[in-house]
């Protein structure tokens, strides 16, 4: 099983417990950290739409809750367990814990944060 097929079938076993009762569009997400462990996330909705938790939102939740580290490989899948582009604020949650060579499976295939998330806003930048 390749990386990709690995993070593929975690995000897609994260997907078939999203709760979306509302758009009933569910997402699941998958991420391998830097120690190997692999952290993931669904979708939750809510009444009140816009307080809405992305996928990514519980994957980052999960990792900083499992003791943290860098992000390396991540995807997320929709409803079809087809590879999915992560929303822009998603892309800031990612860029926080993995950085421009975070790298991501998207529709088109492989590519980095630095490339869907260009001249980012990160932490250093709190340093000038
Ligand atoms: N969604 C995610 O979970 N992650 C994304 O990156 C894109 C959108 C969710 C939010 C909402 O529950 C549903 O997809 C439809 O927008």
């Amino acid at each position: 099983m390749s990386n990709w097929d690995e993070l593929t079938a975690a995000a897609t076993a994260a997907m078939e417990r999203a709760y979306v009762p509302y758009s009933k569009y569910p997402v699941g997400a998958a991420a391998r950290v830097d120690d190997g462990r692999i952290v993931t996330g669904c979708n939750v909705e809510n009444a009140a739409y816009g307080v809405t938790l992305c996928a990514e939102c519980g994957l980052i939740s999960a990792l900083i809750n499992s003791g943290g580290g860098r992000l390396v490989e991540f995807a997320c899948v929709d409803g079809h367990g087809s590879a999915l582009m992560p929303c822009g604020r998603c892309r800031q949650l990612l860029w926080e814990h993995g950085g421009a060579n975070l790298r991501l499976l998207m529709p088109e295939g492989e590519t980095t944060m630095a490339e869907v998330l260009p001249q980012a806003f990160g932490p250093e930048k709190l340093e000038e």
